[in-house]
């Protein structure tokens, strides 16, 4: 299973300042997201909010269950050290997904607390990385010892998608 995390106003995408998010609403990207794992054979369990400790709560609670993690901590992602040690704390990878390129922004986007606990980072190529996250994480899973993947082994589409430069996670 995968887990796809979207933090605080990340339920508005579609509305919320399309010259910069784009008009994707944030069901869009999760069809998107279920459709590439279930490629794969892999369910995706999807939670939206604006409480950082909601998104704790869920990320502890599916802990064992999961098998990576998508994540758009939104603003969080500038704040949030406990999200960070929680990250840390899972025992699967976690990719961080940002809709927007952070870096061309403001200043303060810039700092990143979250990216230290996680493999890697899908910057500003709108929607479509939650896409590349999926295939990454899903490849990576599927290229496992068949004991470690669930279900009944599947054809698996090709992808030669890598991390340029790896976190701390050795998996
Ligand atoms: C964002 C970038 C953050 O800086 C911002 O606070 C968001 C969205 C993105 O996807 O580009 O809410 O995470």
């Amino acid at each position: 299973m995968i887990l796809l995390v979207n933090g605080p106003n990340l339920n508005l995408l579609g509305e919320r300042e399309p010259a910069v998010y784009g008009e994707t609403t944030l069901p869009d990207i999760e069809k998107m997201v279920e459709e590439a794992c279930a490629a794969y054979g892999q369910p995706v369990k999807a939670i939206q909010s604006n409480y950082e400790g909601a998104l704790i709560d869920f990320l502890q609670e599916n802990r064992h269950a999961a098998k990576g993690v998508i994540v758009n901590p939104g603003a969080l992602s500038h704040t949030s050290y406990a999200l960070h040690d929680c990250l840390k704390a899972l025992p699967c990878p976690a990719v961080e997904v940002h809709i927007s390129n952070v870096h061309a922004r403001e200043e303060w986007r810039r700092q990143d607390l979250v990216a230290p606990a996680t493999v890697g980072q899908v910057v500003g190529l709108g929607p479509t990385g939650y896409y590349f996250a999926a295939v990454w994480l899903c490849g990576r899973l599927a290229e496992q010892p068949a004991e470690a993947a669930e279900g009944e082994p599947i054809e698996v589409p090709a992808t030669d998608l890598q991390p340029v430069v790896g976190g701390d996670y050795e998996g």
